[in-house]
């Protein structure tokens, strides 16, 4: 399998990392993950500025335009329909600082792999409440992912797929994944801001919804009034848009819904063909 490392299309065994790139020593970067739906890569443009305002925002100075065409490349070297494209920008190589070291390069990673989509509308999964321990940038699509990790892992631990997490009451979003709740046919979701990722999927989900009339609220939830949803949903460039059944918190199972919601459907149907 070949990726492109550093300006050139190489075997993935013959990419090697220095022990002193800023990636690997201080998680010092920025990722995106663009999802290829029957050979075409989906909202590419949408990532590749996510991506772009990332980088700003932490002083990597790359312009990602050449990206574009890899992108391309990357979904045809890649034997696959249906695959994700993963995208890593370290500030590169120097003697471990925590002040940014001058005059490096960035380390540029970029490869596509095959991923199955497919099923994820008749889907209902559990997730469970984890507090938000991440720090106050969740808007930047940092590498540094351990609060992510670890609980995720937990949520994985505890048998299901997906943790949301809540600060201070409020629901921002999962570890890899924006999160709906709907509450009297109206539907919630955190709004954009330090606390959450701009997710792209997310904003399909808005457009649809208001395409669809759909009322749509960009106002968090409270974790008191989780009782009181009718349906709520997980959406991602991994997950797509998929059902939530049931919240656990703190051992209990809350009881979202035993099958997959109206609201959720519709948008899931909009969606299914706008990937088509
Ligand atoms: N994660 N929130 C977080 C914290 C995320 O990491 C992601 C994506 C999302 C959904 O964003 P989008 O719809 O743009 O994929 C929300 C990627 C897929 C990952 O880390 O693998």
């Amino acid at each position: 399998k070949e990726v492109f490392f550093n300006g050139e299309w190489l075997p993935s065994q013959a990419a090697a990392v220095s022990v002193f790139d800023r990636g690997f020593m201080l998680g010092d970067g920025i990722y995106e993950v663009i999802p290829v739906y029957g050979r075409q890569p989906f909202t590419m443009e949408a990532h590749l500025g996510r991506l772009r305002e990332g980088l700003h925002a932490v002083g990597i100075h790359y312009t990602a335009n050449g990206l574009l065409d890899r992108v391309k490349e990357a979904v045809e070297r890649a034997e696959c329909a249906d695959g994700l494209v993963y995208i890593q920008v370290t500030r590169g190589v120097a003697p471990r600082t925590h002040y940014f070291p001058e005059g490096v390069e960035p380390t540029v990673l970029l490869y596509a792999y095959p991923f199955n989509f497919e099923g994820f509308e008749k889907k209902l999964v559990d997730v469970v409440l984890s507090p938000d321990l991440r720090w106050h940038r969740c808007d930047i699509k940092s590498i540094s992912l351990m609060a992510n990790v670890l609980a995720n892992n937990a949520a994985r631990q505890a048998g299901v797929v997906e943790n949301v997490f809540e600060r201070e009451g409020w629901i921002t979003e999962g570890s890899h994944t924006s999160v709906f709740l709907v509450h009297n046919g109206t539907i919630y979701t955190h709004p954009k801001g330090q606390h959450i990722l701009p997710g792209i999927t997310r904003d399909i989900v808005i457009s649809i919804a208001r395409e669809t009339g759909i009322p749509v609220r960009e106002e968090a939830f409270a974790v008191a009034d989780l009782p009181r949803v009718e349906e709520a949903f997980l959406t991602g460039t991994t997950m797509q848009v998929t059902a939530i059944g049931g919240i656990w918190i703190n051992g209990r199972k809350s009881v979202v819904s035993t099958d997959r919601g109206p609201v959720t459907r519709r948008i899931q149907e909009a969606f299914i063909k706008q990937t088509n």
